[in-house]
């Protein structure tokens, strides 16, 4: 899509005046950008590590300033949608003061002990840009919940009670303990209350952490989460001793980016905490991804998966967590909110050496750096593939890498060695970036960036990652020349004279061009520079 021109338009009607922005004009602005990009990218490299974190900070801050004003359409392109529903705002609750919400409330007279802490929630910031592929969102804009809330007891005494369910920017999650039962086969989920209970306290609910992108939620089955009082349970089939999870393998599943950014990550923020005492249960049953998976779903479960989808049985927990947590903001992919989780990044690589038994968590480790580096070149077999792959390969082995090319097809256990035993890894802007996770601690990744207005996508999904992954970042865009479109098209074709006006007209259009007719042919000459600023990289110490 075009992010990149949603975004200078966006910027553009927002930072000026129609005057000025007559005056000033779209070239000269986009030009100025353009350069600041340049900065950072040409630049970046020979600086200290100090200014070039400055700089790329303030280019940060300066662009979510411009996001935060107020939400506008920017084009037609996204069928974006801005109103707040009531529904939003909506929390179920049960009492608080228990953690066995079968046995009596505790009730207080009191009304001064009600608490009416307030805690946003959903706070969509950035509704001005539709997020990476396929997103058209509508996310929960200037909502501002109550985190707690009166309900009222028979006796007409009132009761302080927490939320169980949460909705936020990307995600919907309900974390009930008492007495929970759930029945697959009509994807509910009952938690037994015994007190009187005024305010909805039904809840649709799907499990998966990418809210918003309306074509990845269709394929998530929906759950209804559902509090009874004096519910006539249907008898416990099967008693549970460990707490559950329940989470979808719909979505945009068998995609190693949003494998990671929309599961992985969550499921791990989410299920780590109980140490491997978890069952998982999980909706759209997925075996290939439990299989491409298994080795992280074994390290956080110590139960067999449970395809809850199928179950007429009634399964009884004392504890459920319905739906996984995720970084709250929108355009942070591949990153966990340390303010909001009690592990990190760090952390999150680190459990995948343990899973995968890697060897090298840090490039700067004495043992590996004796030896000759090493650059993994990510070979890709249908679009966006390197057409001089042997060329770039020479080139690297001249400067001093010893060189693996491969592709991310062996399996996810068998690849995750092959990029931990590697100090650079190279690709274009693809999913197989997202293998990244697995590089030691300072690696330094390289993404190549084709025509059609890539930047917007290679810094949210790649860019700001690794550098949450304390990895270093060079970035190579290519010409036209350097793009199999050229050949294809010729010069003056619309599609490589004006990429960006092209794209301009939507996903698909980007798509069936720029990502899927696109291979790149690197000019040697002009792209060594990079590998050797990635060779001088691995000589320094640390990030
Ligand atoms: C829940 O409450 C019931 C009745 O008050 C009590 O018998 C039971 O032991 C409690 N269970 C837990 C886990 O606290
Ligand atoms: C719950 O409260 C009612 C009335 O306040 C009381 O009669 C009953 O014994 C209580 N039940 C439990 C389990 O504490
Ligand atoms: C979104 O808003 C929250 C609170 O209003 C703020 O802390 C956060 O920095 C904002 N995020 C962005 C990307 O502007
Ligand atoms: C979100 O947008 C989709 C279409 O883009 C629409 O069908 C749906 O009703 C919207 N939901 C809310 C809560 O606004
Ligand atoms: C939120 O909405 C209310 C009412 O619609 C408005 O008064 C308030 O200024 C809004 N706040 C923000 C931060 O947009
Ligand atoms: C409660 O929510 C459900 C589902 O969202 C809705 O169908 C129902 O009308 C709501 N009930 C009340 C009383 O708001
Ligand atoms: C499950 O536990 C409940 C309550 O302890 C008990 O009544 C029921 O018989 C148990 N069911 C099975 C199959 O063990
Ligand atoms: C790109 O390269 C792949 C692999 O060599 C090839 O199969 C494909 O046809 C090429 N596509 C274009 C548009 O050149």
């Amino acid at each position: 899509m075009t992010e990149k021109d949603l975004l200078y338009d966006t910027i553009l009607a927002r930072s000026f005046s129609k005057n000025e922005q007559k005056r000033f004009g779209y070239g000269a602005f986009i030009a100025s950008l353009l350069f600041v990009f340049t900065l950072c990218t040409v630049f970046k490299p020979y600086l200290s590590p100090l200014p070039i974190v400055e700089l790329q900070l303030s280019v940060d801050a300066g662009l979510r300033m411009l996001r935060i004003t107020e939400p506008q359409k920017p084009q037609a392109l996204m069928s974006s949608n801005y109103a707040t529903t009531s529904e939003d705002s909506e929390e179920l609750m049960i009492p608080s003061n228990q953690n066995n919400i079968t046995s009596n409330a505790t009730t207080t007279d009191d009304q001064s002990q009600i608490s009416s802490e307030e805690q946003k929630l959903g706070v969509c910031n950035d509704t001005s840009l539709p997020k990476n592929h396929h997103d058209s969102f509508n996310c929960t804009t200037n909502t501002t919940v109550s985190n707690e809330q009166v309900i009222s007891g028979g006796d007409k005494r009132e009761e302080t009670v927490k939320p169980i369910c949460q909705k936020l920017a990307r995600t919907d999650l309900c974390d009930i303990s008492g007495d929970v039962r759930i029945h697959g086969k009509s994807a509910t989920v009952l938690a037994a209350i015994t007190s009187a209970f005024s305010g909805n306290s039904t809840w649709q609910i799907k499990p998966y952490a990418r809210k918003g992108d309306v074509a990845a939620m269709n394929r998530v089955r929906e759950w209804t989460v559902k509090l009874e009082q004096n519910a006539d349970f249907s008898r416990c089939v099967r008693n549970h001793s460990v707490p559950a999870m329940l989470f979808s393998l719909g979505g945009y599943s068998m995609n190693n980016f949003h494998d990671f950014t929309d599961i992985l990550i969550p499921l791990y923020t989410t299920a780590r905490r109980f140490n491997g005492e978890v069952q998982f249960l999980v909706t759209n049953k997925n075996l290939p991804w439990l299989n491409k998976f298994k080795e992280i779903v074994r390290s956080l479960s110590n139960y067999e998966v449970i395809y809850i989808d199928e179950e007429d049985e009634t399964h009884c927990f004392s504890s459920v967590v319905v739906g996984l947590n995720r970084h709250p903001e929108y355009y942070k992919e591949l990153t966990i909110d340390p303010s909001n989780s009690e592990y990190s990044m760090s952390d999150f690589r680190s459990f995948l050496r343990d899973a995968y038994s890697l060897r090298n968590a840090d490039v700067t480790a004495r043992r590996i750096r004796r030896r000759r580096p090493r650059i993994l070149i990510l070979s890709r077999s249908r679009s966006r593939a390197f057409v001089n792959a042997g060329e770039i390969a020479r080139a690297a082995r001249q400067i001093g890498f010893k060189v693996v090319v491969a592709e991310a097809n062996t399996g996810v256990a068998n690849f995750a060695q092959t990029v931990n035993s590697c100090d650079v890894m190279l690709g274009v802007h693809g999913a197989g970036l997202t293998n990244m996770v697995f590089l030691p601690e300072n690696a330094v990744v390289i993404q190549i960036l084709p025509i059609g207005g890539f930047e917007w996508l290679a810094k949210t999904d790649f860019e700001d990652p690794s550098k949450g992954m304390n990895l270093r970042y060079l970035e190579y865009k290519i010409e036209a020349e350097e793009s199999t479109l050229l050949r294809q098209y010729g010069r003056d074709h619309e599609i490589v004279r004006d990429p960006s006006a092209v794209a301009k007209r939507g996903w698909e259009m980007f798509k069936s061009v720029y990502l899927v007719q696109q291979n790149v042919s690197v000019d040697i000459n002009r792209f060594k520079p990079v590998l050797v600023k990635a060779f001088e990289l691995l000589q320094r110490q640390s990030v």
